[in-house]
Parts: C-alpha cells; sequence; structure tokens
C-alpha cells in the first residue's frame, strides 16, 4: 500500500488492512461521521451496560450498594484507578479516580505549593483556561498576587510553544511546572520527561494535565518521575458527559495532605469512625474528596474495557496513522481553498486531533456539520478534527476531506455562516 497514495480505492484498501476497524461495531454512533472525540467520547455497548448494571443495584441494593454491589461502590475511585495505572505508567495505588479535572487542578495544586520551596507556577499561553483560571485563584488563597506569580510563557505564533522557552521560565523561585500533555487547540505534545527534569533540577515539581492525551496516547509518568498529574474520562476514554475525573500522585508524595481535604479520600479503613482528625489515604485516593459519583463513574467501568482489548500502544499506532493520513490530504487537496495544518507534522510532536486553519472556520465547522461530519471549532479559526482509531475508518477520513472540498469548492459558507462570526 501505497502511504500516500490519496484515492478514494486506496482508503477502502486501508480499511481492509486496518486490524482495528471492526472496534467500531462496539460503540454506539449516533452520526454518520464523528471526529470529535478529542473533546466527548461516544457512547458504547459496554459503558451503558456498567451505567444501567449501578442503576439496577441502586434499585435492588439501596444503600447496601456500597458493600454488597459487584463491585463494592466503597471502591470504587480505588479499583478503576487501578485499572487504569498502566495505561498512565503509574505504579499501583498511585492513580484514582474521582471529582472533576478541574477541581483535581485546584486539590494538586494547593497541595504542591505548600511543599514547594518556590513560589511561582509555570504555565504557557495556550493552556485551556480552567487551568489558569483554577491554579490563580489557589495562589490567592495563599496571598501571592497571580500576576507575579504566574509565569506564563508565550507563544511565538499564536500555535505552539517552544519547549526552549519553557526551559528558560524555569528558575529557583519555581514552585511548579504545570504543563498539558498536549495542547486543545493545535495539538502540540510537550515531553515531558524533559519538563519533569527541569523542574527537578530545580527543585520544583512537576504536574501535568493530561486531558488531551489519556487514552490516546501512552505514559510512562512514574518512569519519568513526575510529581502529579490530572485528566478527564470523556474524551479519549468514552466515560460519558461529565464523566469522573483521574488523577495521579507519585507515591513519594502518599501521606501529604491534600490542598482540599475530604472524608473521601481518608484512610478507608477507619473513614467510617467518622473522627473528625483527618487520615490521609496512603494512596493517591487521599486527592478524592467527597462520595464518588457512581453515575459518573460507572461508565468509565466499561469504557475502559475496550481501552484494555485494543492496548493502547496499538491505539496509539492507530491514531498517528490517521493524523498523518489527514495531514496529507489536506496537503494535497485542501491547502488550494485556504486550509492549512496548524498541527505539528512530527508524529511525536502531536496528540490525537488534528487543527484545521481557516480564515472562517465557524462557517467551515457548521457546513460540516450540517453534513454529518462532527468536528468542532476553537477560536480564532481552528476546526479540530479526530479520526479516532476506535470508530473512525479511513475511508471516512477521505470522505470529509472531500466534504470540505466541496463546501469550499461551491463556497457553500454563506448559507451556514454564524452570524457576526467568520
Ligand atoms: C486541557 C483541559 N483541561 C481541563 C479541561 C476541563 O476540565 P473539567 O473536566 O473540569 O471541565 C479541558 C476541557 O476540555 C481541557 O481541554
Amino acid at each position: 500500500m501505497d502511504e500516500f497514495d490519496t484515492t478514494e480505492s486506496a482508503a477502502i484498501r486501508r480499511d481492509g488492512n486496518d486490524s482495528l476497524f471492526h472496534v467500531r461495531d462496539r460503540f454506539d454512533l449516533a452520526d454518520p461521521c464523528y471526529l470529535d472525540g478529542n473533546s466527548l467520547g461516544p457512547a458504547s455497548d459496554a459503558a451503558v451496560a456498567t451505567l444501567e448494571h449501578v442503576v439496577e443495584e441502586w434499585r435492588t441494593l439501596g444503600i447496601r450498594g456500597w458493600t454488597e454491589g459487584d463491585p463494592p461502590w466503597f471502591h470504587y475511585g480505588e479499583r478503576l484507578g487501578d485499572r487504569l495505572a498502566p495505561m498512565v505508567g503509574a505504579n499501583p495505588k498511585e492513580v484514582a479516580v474521582g471529582n472533576s479535572t478541574t477541581v483535581n487542578i485546584h486539590t494538586l495544586i494547593g497541595t504542591f505549593l505548600e511543599l514547594a520551596d518556590g513560589n511561582r507556577i509555570v504555565v504557557n499561553e495556550l493552556d485551556f483556561p480552567t487551568d489558569h483560571y483554577a491554579i490563580r485563584s489557589q495562589l490567592r488563597t495563599r496571598g501571592l498576587d497571580p500576576d507575579d506569580h504566574l509565569v506564563v510563557v508565550e507563544s511565538d505564533d499564536g500555535r505552539t510553544i517552544d519547549e526552549g522557552d519553557v526551559l528558560e521560565a524555569i528558575d529557583d523561585e519555581t514552585a511548579i511546572v504545570f504543563f498539558p500533555s498536549v495542547l486543545y487547540r493545535s495539538g502540540q505534545r510537550f515531553d515531558l520527561e524533559k519538563l519533569t527534569e527541569a523542574a527537578h533540577d530545580h527543585d520544583a515539581f512537576a504536574g501535568f494535565d493530561l486531558a488531551h492525551s489519556v487514552g490516546a496516547i501512552p505514559h510512562e509518568l512514574s518512569a519519568i518521575d513526575a510529581d502529579f498529574a490530572v485528566w478527564c474520562h470523556y474524551k479519549y476514554c468514552n466515560a460519558g458527559p461529565g464523566a469522573v475525573a483521574g488523577l495521579y500522585v507519585n507515591e513519594r508524595h502518599f501521606g501529604e495532605t491534600p490542598g482540599l481535604a475530604g472524608w473521601w479520600g481518608h484512610e478507608k479503613e477507619t473513614q467510617f469512625d467518622l473522627e473528625t482528625t483527618y487520615t490521609p489515604a496512603h494512596s493517591a485516593g487521599a486527592w478524592q474528596i467527597g462520595t464518588i459519583p457512581i453515575f459518573a463513574a460507572a461508565p468509565l467501568d466499561g469504557a475502559l474495557s475496550i481501552l484494555e482489548d485494543v492496548g493502547i500502544d496499538a491505539i496509539r499506532e492507530g491514531s498517528v496513522a490517521r493524523t498523518e493520513y489527514l495531514i496529507a490530504l489536506t496537503d494535497e487537496r485542501l491547502d488550494e481553498f485556504g486550509v492549512s495544518v496548524g498541527t505539528p507534522r512530527s508524529p511525536d510532536g502531536r496528540g490525537g486531533h488534528v487543527a484545521l486553519e481557516h480564515d472562517r472556520a465557524y462557517a467551515l465547522g457548521n457546513a460540516l456539520r450540517e453534513r454529518g461530519y462532527v468536528v468542532d471549532v476553537r477560536p480564532p479559526g481552528v476546526v479540530r478534527v479526530c479520526p479516532s482509531p476506535l470508530y473512525v475508518s479511513y475511508h471516512e477520513v477521505w470522505e470529509f476531506v472531500e466534504a470540505v472540498v466541496d463546501v469550499l469548492e461551491h463556497d457553500r459558507l454563506e448559507a451556514v455562516d454564524r452570524e457576526g462570526v467568520t
């Protein structure tokens, strides 16, 4: 097979040779072509089944579900954490499921700000905004002016961050380097090992927002010696809207008091002694806060079985092949219509989606959605396209690019233009 054969028959041949082609049968895809798994992954029979299972347990067991559920709800966050650990390269007990990503940023930034010698946090200007909102508020609660203590590495091109600039921004005043694994807009991927080393060289902590990589890219959090990480499960893990989030804490920090403590993070054996003195669990479970929302956690149980069956290495391989294919087709077919690739071209330098740039991205996104190609748009001019290897075929990627050609060749944007936005 010619890697850069951009004909329709070559796309169909690729699907014929693709060992992941039938994984899509395990998903319930409501739209003809779903390219938005970087925002919200689709439902699967497995995820719906584990959700329905706990609903039924609630009906039949009531409060006994906490101890008699199959599995018992009481240890749900720890148990799912143990299953996630291999996917992020963590040791046993270093991963727990709980809270939301933003809340996990609050509690972990709070924890490590207390422990650090320095008092500045290094981030970048292309971060997803919630990271900055949470960090600024944690700085404020410690009487630290965010304008002085949040060190924001700037982008030269509005798409990417130069890792050299990040290394330069880290110094002995740094408390925490907090970085995404993959930028939410352009899809640039960072070298987490290099960032961790640089942080540790200055006695700072290294923490990561893995929202755009868990479930799409393998991680080695323990091997690179990261201090902590957070992520969500509603994107590449397909656990449903508002699914409970994940967190990693390196075992050398077990026993520290969480920035935001709550009874669900108490040592499990004595949690129901209901002492007002807080004893943290000796695991990442200590960073859970309140009662685990079982209905927001249960779909992850089923959704994970798909990721485990396919394997994170095969998922990454299928994702790199598809993003490479989409980039090649974009270069060949869409350049003349003013569509360009804003994502780094080296496979190691990008995550699971491709940023297509166009000066009327909103109108283009709307036109594509009207045709059944579900994408999303991020300002100022990016259409994000996620060809997940779990449920997007090469032929669909090919058809998607032809749909963009059709929209732009016949100037069909006018009819769908969002008022006031180009
Ligand atoms: C990098 C990143 N962090 C955090 C979030 C959202 O966090 P939460 O799940 O708390 O809404 C997103 C949402 O898309 C994200 O892209």
